[in-house]
C-alpha cells in the first residue's frame, strides 16, 4: 500500500452518538496498523484551536467498543467558525507534521472540515456520527441504531402504563430539523400517529384519529412527535389536544439525552469500524475532503463540500406503512 502520509489525527465534534469510541478505536487501530503516528484531539475542534493534542496508541483505545459517549470529549466550537479559529487550529497540526485529520461529527463538523480544507490545504476525512441520520449520502450515521433502540425501549415501557390507565401518551424524540428516530421508532413501537418534520402535520386528522380511535375503544395511544416537527413538540402537540378532547386522559414524555447514550448497537459498532477503518485507507491514498458513508452496503465517499441536509426525503413508503398498520 502506498503510504507517504505520517501522522494524522482524530477528533469527535458535535453532539456525541453511540458508536463515536468504536470510530476512534478504528482509526487509530488501523492507523497503527499501517504504521502512521495516530493523535487524539480532546474536545473536537476546540481541543484543536487549544492545543489538546495527544499521541494515541493501540491501548489507548482498548476496552472502549461497548462503552457510549466519546473518550475523546465532544464541543460545539463557537471560535472555529470564525477564520482566526480555524487558523489557530490548523497551526496545530501543522506543528505536528499531522498530514490527515479524521473528524467524527454531524454536518456542522462537515461544514469546519471543510474550511479547514480549502483554506489552509488540511486534508479531512468525515465520519458522519449523529443520532439524527440527517446526512444525505449514507444510509447509516454512527448512533443512530442505538438511539432508535433507546426510544423503543423508552416507549414500550410507556405503553405498558398507558395501557394500564388507559392513556394517550405523547413521546417527543430528538433528530433535530429531521424524523427519522421519530418514524423508525415510531413504526417499531406500533404508534397511532407520528408527527414528523418532512410531513406538513394536520392537527385536524390527529384528532379525527384520536376520535375514531376511542369510538373504537382502542384506548391506548402512543402519539410519537418529532422534537423539530413545525407544529411544534410533545407539550403543545398535547396542549391542542387537551383543549379539542378534554376527555381522553392524555399526559407527555419527552425522552431527550437517554437517546444519545448507553452502550452503542452491534450495528453501529460495525459501521463505527468499517468507516473508521476506510478513513484511514482513504487518507493513506491521499483521497480527502470527503466523507464516509454507506450506500446499498457499498461505500460512498462523498465531497464534504457538497454536504446538504436529508430534510425531506423519508421515504414515502414508511409513511404508508405508518398508517397502514395503525387502523
Ligand atoms: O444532533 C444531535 C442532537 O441530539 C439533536 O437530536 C438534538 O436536537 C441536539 O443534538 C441537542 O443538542 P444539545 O446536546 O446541545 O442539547
Amino acid at each position: 500500500m502506498e503510504n507517504k502520509i505520517k501522522r494524522i489525527a482524530v477528533l469527535t465534534s458535535g453532539g456525541d452518538a453511540p458508536g463515536m469510541n468504536a470510530a476512534v478505536r478504528a482509526v487509530v487501530r488501523t492507523g497503527i496498523y499501517y504504521g502512521l503516528e495516530v493523535y487524539g484531539v480532546m474536545r473536537g475542534y476546540q481541543g484543536l484551536i487549544e492545543e489538546d493534542i495527544f499521541k494515541m496508541e493501540s491501548r489507548s483505545v482498548a476496552n472502549i467498543i461497548q462503552r457510549g459517549g466519546t473518550v475523546l470529549k465532544t464541543a460545539r466550537c463557537k471560535e472555529f467558525y470564525t477564520y482566526e479559529g480555524r487558523k489557530k487550529a490548523s497551526e496545530t497540526l501543522q506543528k505536528r507534521g499531522i498530514d490527515g485529520l479524521v473528524v467524527i461529527g454531524g454536518d456542522g463538523s462537515f461544514r469546519g472540515a471543510t474550511l479547514l480544507g480549502q483554506e489552509f490545504g488540511i486534508g479531512c476525512i468525515g465520519l458522519a456520527g449523529t443520532i439524527d441520520k440527517d446526512i444525505a449520502g449514507t444510509d447509516y450515521t454512527i448512533g443512530f441504531d442505538t438511539a432508535v433502540n433507546t426510544a423503543v425501549e423508552a416507549i414500550d415501557k410507556i405503553r405498558d402504563t398507558a395501557d394500564a390507565h388507559d392513556r394517550l401518551f405523547i413521546v417527543e424524540v430528538m433528530g433535530r430539523d429531521a424524523g427519522y428516530i421519530a418514524i423508525y421508532s415510531g413504526i417499531a413501537t406500533g404508534a397511532g400517529n407520528i408527527l414528523i418534520p418532512e410531513r406538513k402535520t394536520d392537527m385536524e386528522s390527529v384528532i379525527a384519529f384520536l376520535v375514531e380511535r376511542e369510538r373504537r375503544k382502542k384506548l391506548v395511544n402512543i402519539i410519537v412527535v418529532a422534537e423539530g416537527d413545525e407544529f411544534g413538540g410533545a407539550n403543545e402537540v398535547a396542549k391542542y389536544v387537551k383543549e379539542r378532547l378534554p376527555n381522553i386522559d392524555t399526559r407527555v414524555c419527552i425522552l431527550g439525552h437517554i437517546q444519545r447514550g448507553g452502550s452503542p448497537s452491534a450495528l453501529d459498532r460495525l459501521i463505527a469500524s468499517r468507516m473508521g477503518y476506510h478513513a484511514v485507507e482513504s487518507l493513506i491514498h491521499g483521497r480527502h475532503n470527503v466523507f464516509i458513508g454507506i450506500l446499498n452496503n457499498r461505500l460512498n465517499y462523498v465531497p464534504l463540500d457538497s454536504i446538504g441536509k436529508q430534510k425531506g426525503h423519508i421515504n414515502e413508503e414508511w409513511i404508508k406503512i405508518m398508517k397502514v398498520l395503525a387502523y
